[in-house]
């Protein structure tokens, strides 16, 4: 839809004009509109040098896909236990029940709203109304992103039938094989639901606790506190993530999130994990 080009304030309005409807129109504006934000503002504490007039929705979350940038969770005190939050696909937004990895939204509404007033300013109210907090009117604004993100689907995947299944005529050997590890004996599709677009919109403990050095949620994150977290299910699909290939016994996947998050998780509770990861 976006002709492979970048939304942005300046061109959405030309390549969306006659493709979707006014509100949601109006929900992209304002998603591609800047906000102060704690770091990007116009006081004297910012992070850049000139006054920011602050960032948009879709800077971070790209086209609805995301540019990977990380934040710090805003929810979390002393400072030195907060750890990273890959922002995360809007892809798929239009079917997902529960928001946020540790604090189920309930409603893209919600969290549109919240987004601006918590996260932008690492939770601080204070800083909030001293860098110029943006807070969206629920029924006027805050609708309208949300019916325009609540459009957003999965990109394609040509080779999964409506189960969310590897169709045999299309996939690879190594596919199939990938597949076979992923339903099978990685017990993976447990929470990926395969029919439910890879989630099962829920909230799991994956006593991360257990593993020495486990990573968790974006890079370089070692947190024993946030692990005990119950962390929500990902959905697969954004990521591209479901050409597992089974090599040397390690499944590998188009990112290596998958390594860190799930497969050193389930290491130590699943007989077949030391096999899995190829130990
Ligand atoms: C600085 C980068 C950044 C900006 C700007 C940003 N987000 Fe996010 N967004 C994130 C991160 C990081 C997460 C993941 C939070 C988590 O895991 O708890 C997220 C999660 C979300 C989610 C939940 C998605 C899911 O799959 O659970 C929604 C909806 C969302 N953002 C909407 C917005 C809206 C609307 C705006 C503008 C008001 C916005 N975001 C601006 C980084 C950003
Ligand atoms: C007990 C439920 C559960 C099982 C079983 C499970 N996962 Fe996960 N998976 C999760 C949760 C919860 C997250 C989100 C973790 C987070 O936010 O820190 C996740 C995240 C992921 C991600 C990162 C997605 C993203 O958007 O960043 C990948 C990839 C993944 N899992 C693959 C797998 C694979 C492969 C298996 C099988 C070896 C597996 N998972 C088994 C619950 C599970």
């Amino acid at each position: 839809m976006s002709r492979g080009e970048l939304l942005t304030i300046r061109n959405y309005c030309e390549i969306m004009n006659g493709i979707i409807t006014p509100v949601q129109m109006e929900g992209l504006r304002l998603l591609l509109t800047p906000f102060p934000q704690e770091e990007f503002n116009q006081t004297e504490d910012r992070k850049v040098a000139a006054q920011s007039l602050g960032v948009t929705c879709l800077d971070c979350h790209a086209n609805f896909n995301t540019n990977p940038a990380f934040h710090l969770t805003p929810d979390v005190r002393p400072q030195a236990a907060r750890f990273r939050l890959d922002t995360t696909s809007l892809r798929g937004l239009f079917n997902q029940q529960i928001h946020g990895s540790k604090r189920t939204l309930r409603s893209v509404e919600d969290f549109t709203e919240f987004e601006q007033r918590t996260a932008y300013f690492n939770g601080d109210h204070v800083s909030a109304t001293r860098k110029g907090v943006n807070l969206p009117d629920r029924t006027n604004q805050v609708a309208m992103m949300a019916q325009m993100q609540n459009i957003i689907d999965f990109p394609p995947a040509p080779k999964l039938d409506p189960f969310g299944r590897l169709d045999p005529a299309l996939a690879s050997e190594q596919e199939l094989a990938g597949e076979r590890v992923f339903m099978g004996k990685g017990r993976c599709a447990q929470c990926h639901v395969p029919q439910t677009s890879f989630m099962d919109n829920n909230m799991h403990d994956l006593k991360l606790e257990r593993t020495d050095r486990c990573r968790h949620s974006g890079p370089g994150v070692r947190s024993r506190r946030s692990a005990r977290h119950r962390r929500q299910v990902r959905s697969l699909r954004p990521k591209r993530v479901l050409q597992p290939l089974a090599r040397r016994g390690l499944l590998v996947f188009a990112r290596p999130a998958l390594e860190t998050t799930c497969l050193r998780a389930f290491s130590p509770w699943n007989k077949e994990g030391p096999a899995l990861l190829g130990r």
